[in-house]
């Protein structure tokens, strides 16, 4: 990955009106909504596994026991519906939204707010 962290922080900007950042100790590193799971240490983290009611798609990709990595992310946040499909899961997404551009950053600045 050839992501930006620090534009990346910027572009989180997208995602936090669904999405927060806070840590298992209750620090809250990004204030965000609810509507999805919260994003502290997402890369390296099983997919579907935070304490939220996941869609089918992710389910399966926990039940596969799918870590995230900040290439996956990138490509997930682009289009999720697509992502599930290309590897395998039920194209059933509770995420509608595509980020356009930008990814790598994101997920840059994923993988800097949390320990590896
Ligand atoms: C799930 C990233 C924007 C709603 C996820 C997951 C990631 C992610 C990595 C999977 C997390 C896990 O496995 O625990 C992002 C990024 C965003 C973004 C990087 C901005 C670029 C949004 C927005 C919304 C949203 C704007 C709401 C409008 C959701 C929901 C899920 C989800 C509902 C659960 C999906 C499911 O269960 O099928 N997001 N997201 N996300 N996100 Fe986002």
């Amino acid at each position: 990955a050839e992501g930006d962290a620090a534009k990346g922080e910027n572009g989180f900007k997208k995602c936090k009106s669904c999405h927060m950042i806070e840590s298992p100790e209750g620090e809250t590193i990004v204030k965000g909504g609810k509507t999805g799971p919260n994003l502290y240490g997402v890369i390296g983290r099983v997919a579907g596994s935070a304490d939220f009611k996941y869609g089918s798609g992710l389910a399966e990709a926990a039940e596969a026991g799918f870590v995230w990595t900040e290439e996956s992310v990138a490509a997930y946040a682009a289009d999720p519906k697509a992502w599930l499909a290309d590897n395998g899961f039920d194209a059933k997404s509770k995420m509608s939204f595509k980020l356009k551009k930008g990814g790598e950053d994101v997920a840059a600045y994923l993988a800097s707010v949390a320990p590896a």
